[in-house]
């Protein structure tokens, strides 16, 4: 009975959704029917808030400029407007922006309202006093997609408190070239960590439905292959071949599809010469065919001019327009002036593009439009507006960046330290936020701190308030740079009194290309800190705040301890402080594989002839010898498995294999912990990877708990690209793996 009504239920659910969705569509239809193509070119056309604002650029009260809007509004009937001026504003002054814009879009003959765009990349970058969270590199390590759901759904909310409806958010992109700036907007180096939280993120974003004050629309991004740049800097050559490509850049995608993300941004490089915004294979036949996206296609900054002026692949702006839209690009980013709008005008009227590629991309921004339900209502929502910074947001924050903390090295379990222990706290981001912060923080680069909220730690503040300030001293004074925090001299006399030395060393914000670095080891300068530090004879404890692994070989084997801290976002102090002092008992797992050199990058799924190293005629499998692997992360209990079981020894068609593992706290402290299973494919057609995570269960148990997890895998969970670019699953002989325990089957 209950049965039968749920399942009426859901029908008529079903039914209500799909007449609804055929609704926007009808309704944008029969919009683009009454448009010129003016109107129509006018809505593909996004321009940034500089080009509107008072002052242009240098504006920092996000005051308009009427003639400006005037002309954005009516005389180009803009689509989209996005981004900040300067820096983050308050959630009021974001109000009356989108009122004034709206406002003028009464002025209009189709009053289509405008959608703003902004980049909440870890949290609400651009409204003062918003919540931030880790980087998606941090969230990786949590290895819990239901709290990367949490943390989601208040970026959302902030945005959404902030009047904007759709966000340039989450990057899809995989981090698989560690020098790469945006390594920390992704998810790290393996696929299903990719798959998995970017799957979460978009249902956070979008599952209420984009018309309830909670949602905002998500925008997948960057379509496709933009971290594989060859040599690690930011918008330079991709070499990609389609096998790779659809191996481990592809499927991230395919999931956000599925899951339901409504737009998606470009990448803005090139691969295999072909820059992707001009680039129909990808954009229409892979992305709109074979992925069945339905939804807006936006470029991303100046990417369009930029296939005449840096790619060189159209000979004019004109040729750069018409390339990019009938590869099937939806929405121009152009961002800072109109050319877009009259080169595109030009190319219809010329017959460069046809009116049916044009209604097409208009069609589909209308819908989002309709769907976010903008033509209701475009103002900001009363309903939304109490939905910014809430006091429980804090304690999500801060269970993020608890659970981001990735404990590296525990030598003879120097941590957790008594909290009568005298610390001297050391090393440029000892009285630095925005190095615990990162990219996209109140500004783009993340570096300006009058811009953060005023309550934000430094690790040296958590520290005291944590035991005391009698107990803890520094060499350090704010500022990353300031010169005065790499004096090894002066750390080394102060070093005198204390017990212990926290060394906070690392990265500062940076974000895109100003983040590009030739070098992935440590600067010098912190380095020699590093040595200094150990000289003194005081146990030292690195707490490393950064978006990528750069190199600490050199200064590892005299460290004690290492705690990898990534850029965690407000909370970021407190979980350091935490966790050196036993508050809470660290469970991140590194997403990435944490190199010793440049010349040894290996990655954990890792070929078997990259596992090999042959010396002479002896193969010895030290391929794959990274400072930390993949999956590392220390606990201050132990946990030992034991008894792995499979459901059958062979798993055929489309039956599933359930795998059961058991998991014990041998240790004194209750912790959390990450299962994960891993599979390798013993023979295939193409040479198969070492090992391939599958699947991760994160999992709390008491101190002397034990439980049985259960993982169901499938072949789909087997399959690899072959070589006829096909994702297959081959009949052959696998091991799963769990821990130091192991399992063979046969897929038939
Ligand atoms: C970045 C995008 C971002 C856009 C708008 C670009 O430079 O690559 O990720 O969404 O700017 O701010």
């Amino acid at each position: 009975m209950f049965m039968k009504k749920y399942l009426s239920l859901s029908f008529a659910i079903a039914c209500y959704c799909m007449v609804n969705a055929q609704t926007d569509q009808q309704k944008a239809e029969a919009l683009v029917k009454k448009m010129t193509l003016e109107e129509k070119v006018g809505q593909m056309t996004q321009v940034t808030l500089a080009v509107i604002a008072k002052g242009g650029w240098a504006n920092q009260d996000g005051s308009l400029d009427p003639a400006a809007l005037k002309k954005a509004v009516v005389d180009y009937k803009v689509g989209s407007i996005l981004n900040a001026t300067a820096h983050a504003l308050p959630v009021d002054t974001w109000h009356t922006v989108i009122t004034q814009i709206q406002d003028e879009v009464k002025n209009t003959k189709l009053k289509i309202p405008v959608v703003y765009g902004l980049d909440g990349i870890h949290g609400q970058t651009y409204t003062l006093n918003s919540t931030l969270f880790p980087h998606n590199i941090g969230v990786a390590a949590t290895r819990n997609p239901e709290l990367a759901k949490a943390i989601t759904k208040v970026t959302a909310s902030e945005l959404r408190a902030s009047g904007v409806r759709w966000n340039f958010a989450p990057v899809l992109d995989i981090g698989r070239q560690p020098l790469w700036s945006r390594f920390p907007e992704t998810y790290g180096e393996d696929v299903y960590i990719g798959k998995t939280m970017g799957a979460a993120v978009i249902k956070a974003y979008e599952e209420d439905g984009l018309k309830n004050p909670t949602a905002v629309a998500s925008c997948m991004k960057h379509y496709l292959g933009y971290s594989a740049s060859r040599n690690g800097k930011d918008r330079t050559p991709i070499y990609l071949p389609e096998i790779e490509m659809r191996e481990y850049y592809l499927p991230q995608f395919r999931e956000a599809v599925k899951a339901g993300s409504s737009t998606i941004m470009i990448n803005s490089g090139e691969i295999n010469g072909i820059p992707v915004h001009a680039d129909k294979y990808l954009l229409t036949d892979v992305l709109r065919k074979e992925l069945g996206f339905e939804g807006l296609i936006v470029t991303d900054w100046e990417d369009i001019k930029r296939l005449h002026e840096r790619h060189n692949v159209a000979a004019t702006p004109r040729q750069a327009v018409a390339m990019a839209i009938n590869a099937g690009i939806d929405m121009s980013m152009v961002p800072g002036d109109y050319s877009f709008y009259d080169l595109l005008i030009e190319a219809v009227k010329n017959k460069e593009v046809p009116m049916s590629r044009i209604d097409d991309a208009v069609k589909r921004i209308l819908v989002l439009k309709y769907k976010l339900g903008l033509f209701d209502n475009p103002y900001p929502e009363a309903a939304a507006k109490n939905n910014f910074a809430k006091p429980e947001y804090q304690a999500l924050a801060l269970e993020a960046a608890r659970e981001a903390m990735t404990l590296l090295k525990n030598q003879d379990n120097i941590l957790p330290l008594s909290k009568k222990t005298k610390v001297l706290v050391a090393g440029p981001s000892a009285q630095s936020i925005s190095a615990l912060n990162g990219c996209w923080s109140y500004t783009w680069q993340g570096r300006e701190e009058q811009w953060y909220p005023a309550d934000s730690k430094t690790i040296l503040q958590a520290i005291r308030d944590k035991v005391g300030a009698a107990n803890v001293f520094t060499t350090t004074v704010r500022g990353f740079d300031n010169a005065v925090n790499y004096d090894a001299a002066k750390l080394t006399t102060a070093a005198a009194n204390a017990d212990v030395i926290v060394l906070c060393i690392g990265e500062d914000a940076y974000a895109e290309s100003p983040g590009n670095t030739r070098e992935l080891a440590l600067p010098k300068e912190q380095e020699e800190l590093a040595k200094a530090a150990a000289l003194t004879g005081k146990p030292v404890i690195l707490v490393l705040t950064e978006g990528r692994p750069r190199f600490i070989t050199s200064i590892e084997p005299s460290a004690k301890g290492i705690l990898m801290a990534y850029w965690s976002g407000k909370k970021t102090a407190e979980a350091v402080a935490d966790v050196l002092f036993g508050d809470y008992n660290p469970d991140g797992k590194l997403p990435f594989t944490y190199h010793k050199s440049m010349g040894e990058i290996v990655l954990y799924d890792r070929k078997p002839t990259e596992e090999v190293r042959e010396v002479f005629n002896d193969n010895i499998n030290t391929g794959y010898d990274p400072l930390f692997p993949f999956g590392h992360g220390l606990s201050y209990t132990t946990f030992e498995y034991s008894d792995i079981q499979l459901s059958g020894n062979s798993l055929s068609g489309d039956a599933k294999l359930s795998v059961t593992i058991n998991v014990k706290n041998t240790g004194v402290r209750d912790g959390k912990h990450s299962v994960e299973l891993y599979t390798r494919d013993l023979y295939a057609s193409i040479t198969p990877s070492m090992k391939r995570l599958r699947a991760f269960q994160k999992i709390s148990l008491k101190a002397g708990e034990s439980r049985t997890v259960t993982f169901t895998i499938d072949k789909n969970d087997l399959a690899f690209v072959n070589a006829q670019l096909k994702t297959v699953t081959e009949p052959g002989d696998f091991e799963v793996m769990i821990g130091n325990k192991k399992a063979k089957f046969e897929y038939k």
